[in-house]
């Protein structure tokens, strides 16, 4: 897991040079595309598409941003991640899109 995070780092860091230029609609989408490529990557196969969990991981669709940061150290059944500051602002953009 943490080899795939650091091959994306640099693409990620242009994507948010990009982000920094647009306008505010425009760099809340670009947000959350990129909140749903990093959860495509790294949580979708234990929190599932919906982000409504099932028997491994609980929900997190519309989860509160801290409850993100302090889960990236990892918690028993979930690895630890290290994503910036930035990457847990666009996953939490992309899990409220799902919250219903
Ligand atoms: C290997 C399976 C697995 C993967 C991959 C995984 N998680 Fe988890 N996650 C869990 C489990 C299990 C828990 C419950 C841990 C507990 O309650 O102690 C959890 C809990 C959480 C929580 C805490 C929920 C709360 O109520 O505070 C958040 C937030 C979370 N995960 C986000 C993520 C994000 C974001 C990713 C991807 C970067 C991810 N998880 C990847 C298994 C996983």
């Amino acid at each position: 897991m943490p080899s795939l995070l650091h091959a994306r780092a640099r693409p990620v860091a242009i994507l948010w040079l990009l982000v920094e230029g647009l306008s505010p609609a425009a760099a809340q989408d670009a947000e959350t595309l990129l909140g749903q490529a990093i959860y495509a990557e790294n949580c979708v196969e234990c929190h599932m598409e919906d982000a409504g969990g099932d028997d491994i991981a609980p929900e997190i669709a519309g989860i509160p941003r801290n409850n993100i940061r302090r889960a990236m150290g990892g918690l028993e059944g979930m690895p630890e991640f290290e994503l910036t500051a930035e990457e847990v602002a666009a996953v939490h953009a992309y899990l409220r899109t799902l919250d219903d």
